[in-house]
């Protein structure tokens, strides 16, 4: 009854299906009359055949556009009658078109109204424009597809008072009065792009601005665009703009091609940030930091991502994406060049391990659940729902092993093969691994597979798990880094049978077939395997070393990915045995075997501070989860406490010294040495608190008084939120007063109480959505409060009674008529649902249902919950 009531969801879009554009259109003019309530918007474009369409020579002219009024039309500059085109929801086509000309086209649009923010919107009274992947069309009639590379010059019109500052992509080129208190200022971009990197930003702001001299000396002006009130935060973001300008001339050869570089820093923004050509726009929690709002990692996100999307100038806008289909072209190889910069600019083996860590408990997930897709996906209902973390980081860690098969030497000459031979194009992932293969002569044949399989191989028991579609798969081309330990922990030299000696002590193993073996002479005595080193492949790794060689491992392995790996692997098992003592209803086991390790990582002075708190970071539940074959979220949850709090037991000396020894004395400032005592200490303050212990929390509330900076001040209230003591209270009330007035630093608080385990959580947060503070349409709070519950709140959003479910449920539907983008994000708490354990199951297959019974639901939203509903193998 239920299911037959439900819309169909719209048809999905295949890539087989791709043809090539029936018309080009080689310049476009676009003409703005600002205004919140109707905006005026001209564009007028030469058309032309495409010589490259084939098959169709009399497809008609057709153009995208979604939520246009007052529509006009002129070809070659006459008014075109009613006849010659036909207008439907989402399109225009033109009747019988000439081999070229040049439309005209002109339609209203009501920015102030727009709050699913695609398109233009108007964010804290300044417009802006949001057009990846399909916004365009939502400000004019065009061919809204990458492949139609066109030149922009763009003219905005705005009152002059409430709109000063004008900007659009590529150089000025005029400026003026425009009557009645309007002024205007043109731009022009020589750069052929695609619809999806135009922008447009205009309103009462100010920049903080610096200069760049280019490898070849030509200097640009860098300029970031924000409320003057938070000029005062931008110095890192430009710090970071200039080191990444650089890193790219060094590292790839890459030299930035405009006058001027321009960030945008926007309040609302459905996602982190975007590349628009020459004027990027931005979350502002990813631009603005000062040590008292930001915290150190808030500090390297930003670094991070100004780097990706400065990258982004060259994969991605340069070399461009033929269709959507291709995403992972730009965003898988734009990951793999911004944890370059990061590992570059910081602590290689620190970025990897988090790189590492985030890959496997939201991308393993992605690929056991309904959402599982290759890197170059097959087909989509919504674009919006496939900027996944199977495009992103699997996509970069495709990239990676490419980068491993190849050499660096040979990798740097393939990218430049690659950008030399496709700039200004559109091209599609094979067109990018074809010019690796050329330039460095490695057969990168059944390499391919990455991009074409979804799921993750198991290396060493299994094949690969069937996903949906795909129920047969042929085995990768894995690069496995390997080493041997010898009994004392020193690397042995990796000979291969009728090699001459002595070889490398890492080795990148070639599996190629579904058995392999590899044998290496000259070992004497019994090694200890170090397999996969700098997780050189995304695969699940199973071996048989013992609990004995993975605490050598921890100790001694010369590569510090895998000293990480092997503690981890250490901890998990502890909370897999206590999870099965919890789920046959008997006592957990008082002594996890991770308890003697951590304290001895601890206590390890000599060791780098950064890599002993990751170390002795416990497994998220995601991770977990992933390892379950049925999840039992209750054993799971008792079970993590249980060791997380035995490790507190048995390390309590060491970890209060450490505490104590590493507490920063000096002035905060964001470099290496500090944020690895921060990040040690405060992890040290967390299992100390874990015990309930009224020293511990007198402990955070200090360093609460004391704290200079963000990074130490939400650390105490992260060490407090799962507690029942009253300082928890105090702390959060004094924490709320200080910063009510700054939405940034209050997402923080909201997030916190989100994800507190307690009791009464999910009434505080339905409480929360009442806040003076909380916005229902800001992505930003959505994020904080309700996504934060939804999706990293594991006992509350769980919980048994349902209750979690039917909220989350109750939110993504209000969400949905507002901002599908973000609602689907909300949906997709329900992915795993299949996995999980009675009641779980059923309570969440009929909170999916439930959206999925909504009345004119988004096609976003639709999606996620179709395939959630649909079988699969
Ligand atoms: N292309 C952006 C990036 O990764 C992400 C994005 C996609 C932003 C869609 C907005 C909308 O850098
Ligand atoms: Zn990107």
């Amino acid at each position: 009854m239920a299911a037959a009531s439900r819309d169909a969801p719209p048809a999905p879009v295949r890539r087989l299906d791709y043809r090539p554009p029936a018309f080009l259109v080689d310049a476009i003019d676009l003409r703005f009359d600002l205004d919140p309530e109707r905006t005026r918007v001209i564009a007028s474009f030469t058309f032309r055949r495409n010589p490259a369409a084939g098959a169709d020579p009399i497809a008609p002219l057709a153009l995208d556009g979604e939520q246009q009024h007052d529509v006009a039309v002129a070809l070659d500059g006459v008014a075109l009658p009613a006849e010659r085109y036909r207008l439907t929801e989402r399109t225009l086509v033109v009747v019988d078109p000439p081999e070229r000309g040049e439309l005209t086209v002109s339609s209203t649009i009501h920015p102030a109204a727009n709050v699913a923010l695609e398109g233009l919107y108007v964010s804290s009274g300044v417009f802006c424009t949001q057009c990846e992947a399909e916004g365009f069309r939502r400000i004019t009639y065009f061919p809204d597809r990458p492949d139609v590379l066109s030149v922009y010059t763009v003219t905005l019109v705005a009152d002059r008072e409430r709109y000063p500052v004008l900007l659009s992509n590529g150089n000025r080129v005029g400026a003026g009065d425009a009557g009645n208190g309007r002024h205007f200022v043109r731009w022009h971009d020589p750069f052929p792009k695609p619809s999806y990197l135009f922008a447009l930003v205009a309103g009462n702001l100010a920049a903080l601005t610096d200069s760049f001299t280019t490898a070849s000396g030509r200097r640009v002006a860098l300029e970031i665009w924000s409320t003057p009130a938070n000029l005062d935060r931008c110095g890192h973001a430009m710090r970071s703009l200039k080191r990444a300008m650089r890193w790219d001339e060094e590292r790839f050869g890459r030299e930035y091609d405009l006058d001027t570089f321009m960030i945008f820093c926007a309040d609302d923004f459905n996602m982190g940030a975007m590349e628009n050509k020459g004027l990027n726009i931005f979350n502002s929690r990813l631009v603005l930091a000062r040590p008292d709002t930001a915290t150190d990692d808030d500090y390297l996100a930003i670094e991070g991502v100004v780097g990706h999307e400065y990258f982004h100038n060259w994969s991605g806008n340069r070399v461009t994406c033929r269709d959507w289909f291709q995403l992972s072209l730009k965003e898988g190889l734009t990951v793999f060049r911004d944890q370059e910069f990061s590992s570059d600019m910081n602590s290689r083996a620190v970025e990897r391990i988090a790189a590492v860590t985030f890959l496997r408990s939201a991308q393993f997930a992605e690929d056991a659940g309904p959402m599982a897709h290759p890197v170059r996906p097959d087909e989509y209902i919504e674009i919006n729902n496939f900027y996944t973390t199977t495009v992103y980081e699997k996509g970069a860690e495709v990239i990676r092993m490419q980068h491993a098969l190849l050499s660096p030497e040979r990798f740097r000459d393939g990218i430049d093969l690659y950008f030399a031979r496709h700039d200004g194009e559109a091209v599609t992932c094979d067109d990018f691994v074809q010019a690796l293969q050329d330039a460095s002569g490695v057969d990168l044949g059944q390499f391919r597979r990455w991009y074409s399989q979804a799921g993750t191989p198991i290396v060493r028991a299994r094949g690969t798990p069937p996903t949906p579609g795909q129920p047969h798969k042929e085995p990768f081309h894995i690069p496995l880094a390997t080493g041997l330990l010898d009994a004392a922990g020193a690397d042995l030299p990796l000979t291969l049978e009728g090699e001459p000696g002595p070889g490398p002590t890492t080795r990148v193993l070639s599996l190629t077939e579904r058995r392999a073996s590899f044998v290496f002479t000259g070992i004497g005595a019994r090694p200890v395997p170090s397999l996969n080193r700098g997780f050189s492949a995304p695969v699940r790794m199973e071996t048989d070393c013992t609990d004995a060689d993975l605490a050598f491992l921890a100790a001694n392995d010369s590569d510090p990915v895998n000293r990480w790996e092997a503690a981890q692997r250490i901890y998990c098992a502890s909370v897999f045995a206590a999870m099965q003592a919890a789920a046959a209803g008997a006592p957990l086991p008082d002594d996890p075997a991770i308890g003697g390790l951590i304290a001895g990582i601890v206590a390890d002075e000599r060791a780098d501070p950064a890599l002993r708190a990751l170390a002795i970071n416990p497994p998220d539940f995601a991770y977990l989860a992933g390892l379950a074959s049925t999840i039992d979220v209750d054993a799971m949850v008792a079970a993590r406490e249980h060791v997380v709090r035995s490790v507190a037991r048995a390390g309590r000396d060491a970890l209060l010294r450490c505490y104590e020894s590493l507490r920063v004395q000096e002035p905060h400032a964001p470099t290496p040495a500090q944020v690895g005592a921060r990040l040690l200490a405060n992890r040290c303050l967390r299992y100390l608190c874990a015990l309930d212990d009224p020293a511990a929390i007198a402990l955070a509330t200090a360093q609460f008084d004391a704290a200079d900076n963000m990074t130490d001040a939400i650390a105490a209230l992260v060490a407090v939120n799962h507690t029942a003591s009253p300082s928890r209270e105090a702390l959060f009330a004094r924490f709320e007063a200080r910063w009510r007035d700054e939405p940034l630093v209050l997402d923080k608080w909201f997030a916190l109480q989100a994800t507190a385990m307690r009791a009464d959580t999910l009434a505080r947060v339905r409480s929360l959505l009442g806040h003076p503070r909380f916005n229902a349409r800001n992505p930003n709070r959505i994020r904080s409060l309700v996504a934060s519950f939804a999706l990293a709140n594991w006992p509350a959003f769980h919980s048994t009674d349902g209750e979690g479910y039917a909220f989350v449920a109750e939110q993504t539907i209000a969400l949905d008529r507002v901002n599908p983008q973000v609602a689907a994000v909300l949906a997709g708490a329900f992915n795993q649902w299949r996995r999980h354990a009675q009641p779980r199951r059923s309570l969440q297959e009929r909170a999916l249902e439930r959206i999925g019974d909504t009345p004119g639901l988004s096609p976003d939203v639709a999606e996620i919950v179709a395939r959630n509903l649909a079988g699969y193998q």
